[in-house]
């Protein structure tokens, strides 16, 4: 875990409706640690408590440039302040955070299932997955219209993309779950979204008997374990017991039988 006064080199607004900013930073001790499915906390505002750093899940890590990349949605204060920074200004980040996907040298068909911001997470390892061979990798992304849909042109190189968007204006008219088939045959299924999305996406895996990860969403105070701000309830496998997990230390991956998708 590094602290470092990161350099903004891009800092730009992606979408308009959508509200997306795209935001890369040369940090090259976390790029050079940082694996797909980890985040960082961004300290948004000069004079913020150090335990309000905003988490952001890795985008793109280019180790040899020393470079990592953040799309992030306007929410409120903190995302408002991190869209004011300008290229060649400086942002305190503090990474790379949690556990990541985990993926396993002998996988060969998986699926990928993402939505919202969510969507941002999952390309580092569409990128990981397509560099280890995997043979076939399904991708199924979901948001309320094409604007909502990002990366796409990126995804499009490593596996076969699935669109589905509310309003038809991009793939076909629905939910992710309209690609959700009888009898899928992957290795794993990888989930990140909206946690409706995600207990669709867990659902229709764990009924099928195939093995899904989800990557999830808290609030963070310190984003390394300490505050327990982002404790949430999860299963014991073994005992069925209900037990409690950090999601920035533990997670933010889970196994999707330990979670409960509460909304
Ligand atoms: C591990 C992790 C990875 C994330 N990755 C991304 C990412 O790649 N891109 C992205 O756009 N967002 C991501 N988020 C969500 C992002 O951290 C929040 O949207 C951000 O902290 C909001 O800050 P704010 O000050 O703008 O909003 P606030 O003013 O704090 O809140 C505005 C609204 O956002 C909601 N919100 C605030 N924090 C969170 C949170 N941590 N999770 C869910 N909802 C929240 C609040 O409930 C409120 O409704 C991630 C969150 C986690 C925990
Ligand atoms: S954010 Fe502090 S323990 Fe997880």
């Amino acid at each position: 875990m590094i602290l470092t006064n990161a350099k903004i080199l891009i800092n730009e607004r992606i979408r308009i409706k959508a509200d997306f900013f795209l935001m890369e930073l040369a940090a090259p001790e976390i790029a050079q640690e940082a694996r797909a499915g980890q985040f960082m906390m961004l300290t948004a505002l000069a004079n913020d408590s150090p335990f309000l750093k905003r988490p952001m899940g890795i985008n793109a890590i280019n180790k040899q440039a020393g470079s990592l990349r953040i799309i992030y949605q306007l929410k409120g204060k903190g995302t408002k302040a991190m869209s004011h920074l300008r290229a060649g200004e400086h942002i305190e980040v503090l990474g790379p955070l949690g556990n990541g996907w985990k993926i396993k040298d002998d996988m060969k068909s998986v699926c990928l299932v993402g939505g919202g911001s969510g969507i941002a997470t999952l390309l580092p390892l569409a990128v990981e997955l397509q560099q280890k061979g995997v043979a076939n990798i399904d991708i199924i992304l979901g948001g309320k219209s094409a604007e909502h849909i990002i990366c796409l042109e990126e995804f499009s190189h490593g596996g076969n993309t699935m669109i589905a968007t509310e309003d038809g204006s991009l793939g076909q008219q629905g939910m992710v779950d309209i690609y959700f088939r009888d009898n899928p045959n992957y290795d794993m299924v990888f989930s990140c979204g909206p946690t409706p999305m995600m207990r669709k996406a867990a659902q229709w895996a764990l009924s099928h008997g195939l093995k899904c990860q989800v990557s999830l969403e808290e609030r963070m105070g310190c984003g390394y374990g300490v505050c327990m701000g982002c404790v949430c309830e999860t299963k014991d496998n073994n005992s069925g017991h209900i037990c409690y997990k950090r999601v920035c230390k533990e997670g933010p991956v889970f196994a999707a039988e330990e979670v409960f998708f509460n909304d």
